[in-house]
């Protein structure tokens, strides 16, 4: 999972969930219809819901699979996928890896022996990745990464609306290349259909995830530090194992929808007993803010891999075929199409986060002006709603931009909470 997402709940999610058990009992259905990070939705499957998740952004889709809907552990069997003598090397590496996470938070899994050698193979199978050095499939071998995000990449180079100039640095020359190796033996493997379609989006979700840790940016992907490299750019990728505990739950049959517009999602949705929304509230794009581990995501399913990176763009690099105009980030249609998409899911709950930073209604050059907490009390007093069910509820929390010499503040974060109603003359039709 992403840790550094614009909006991402991480650090609200003890709010969230209580203010869900507040509502509705385990076992019910919680829709996240914009599951980000997918941090909510893991947290809801671990507290024992049933979850319907979707995001337009693909990686979120791809997060979701792996570790919301998929409740198994990944299947690896090393030696079909490496030589029998690396699978040997590399058993070894896994064992010694995965036996100092045993007893770790997340890890409890690998008391259960069986367990400990069905993940030793896929723990080996990332040691392998993390130190590969050359394409051994030659058909098989591309250079997207580096060409086009890295310096030294021949296709790198930009013009920026304002004339500026340069070449993208995402990623230093020696990580780049090793996503590209990475990249060439899933998509090898993909295509071949070696790896079981769960096991493969568990292994692309490591590598998005790895690839943050690694990138070159202040957050997101719509640009990077233009002269300088960030110091955690300079690590070597590494994986970082997932803690599994939390797949494992029991299978409530979760649903994942495939990265569409909510408000088309929510007509078909599962029916819902609470539906919690974090939607944008500006008019920044999510899809062009993270669009770098979108093609991540999506890089074994392009059948025309010189055509799509023949059509990035932008200073970032963006193939924009990709691009995704979010309502919510119109403030004209926000309110709009929020009723839109709760009259559409009919659930018997909406809880909704809400941020009082700059946005929609708050000035973007000056403080919030509680503009934007008036015009959502309004919505949710209206008749679609039981009448005095809504509970505003204010949380503090650390911005998490507290990095790289920005100091924390604290900022107001709210829960919107309100019952649909479902009876009488006005009710929801
Ligand atoms: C504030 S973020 C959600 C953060 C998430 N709750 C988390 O904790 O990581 C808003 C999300 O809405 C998604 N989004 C925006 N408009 C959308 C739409 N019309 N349909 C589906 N997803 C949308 C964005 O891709 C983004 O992931």
């Amino acid at each position: 999972m992403l840790k550094r997402y614009l909006g991402g709940k991480k650090d609200l999610i003890e709010d969230i969930i209580n203010v869900v058990q507040d509502c509705v009992k385990p076992g019910s259905t919680v829709g996240d219809f914009f599951s980000g990070s997918t941090v909510v939705s893991q947290a809801l499957k671990s507290h024992g819901y049933r979850v319907v998740s979707n995001d337009v952004n693909y990686f979120s889709t791809m997060f979701a699979k792996a570790y919301v809907q998929n409740c198994t552990l990944p299947k690896v069997e090393l030696q079909k996928l490496i030589s029998k003598d690396l699978s040997e090397k590399y058993l070894k590496l896994g064992k010694i890896k995965l036996s100092e996470l045993k007893g770790e938070a997340g890890f409890s899994f690998l008391k259960d022996d069986s367990n400990f050698l069905q993940f030793s193979e896929f723990v080996s199978l990332l040691c392998f990745l993390e130190e590969v050095d050359d394409y051994i499939i030659a058909d098989f071998a591309r250079t997207d990464i580096y060409d086009h995000y890295c310096e030294e990449g021949k296709y790198s180079s930009f013009k920026s609306n304002r004339g500026s100039e340069g070449n993208r640095r995402f990623f230093t020359p020696s990580n780049a290349k090793k996503i590209d190796l990475i990249l060439s033996y899933i998509r090898y493997w993909y295509i071949h259909k070696i790896l079981d379609e769960n096991t493969y989006f568990i292994l692309v979700s490591h590598l998005i995830r790895a690839c943050e840790k690694v990138s070159n940016t202040q957050g997101t992907y719509h640009d990077f530090p233009r002269d300088k490299y960030d110091s955690r750019a300079l690590n070597s990728l590494k994986f970082e194992i997932f803690e599994f505990d939390l797949v494992l739950n029991e299978n409530l049959n979760h649903v994942v929808g495939e990265s569409v517009d909510s408000l088309v999602f929510s007509k078909d949705s599962p029916s819902l007993d609470l539906l919690y929304l974090d939607p944008p509230y500006n008019f920044r794009q999510y899809t062009s803010y993270y669009f770098f581990p979108n093609i991540l995501a999506r890089y074994c399913e392009i059948e025309d891999l010189d055509t799509y990176f023949s059509n990035v763009s932008y200073v970032r690099g963006q193939n924009m075929d990709d691009n995704f105009d979010s309502q919510f980030c119109k403030k004209k249609i926000f309110i709009n199409s929020l009723e839109e998409m709760i009259v559409n899911s009919k659930p018997n709950y909406v809880v909704l986060s809400y941020f009082n930073g700059k946005n929609h209604w708050n000035d973007f050059n000056s403080d919030c002006n509680g503009q934007g907490i008036s015009e959502l009390e309004r919505f949710f007093n209206s008749n679609i709603f039981e009448k005095y069910s809504l509970k505003i509820i204010p949380i503090q929390r650390l911005n998490y931009q507290s990095y790289g010499g920005f100091k924390a503040k604290n900022i107001n974060e709210y829960l919107f909470v309100a019952k649909l109603n479902k009876g009488g003359d006005d009710a929801l039709a």
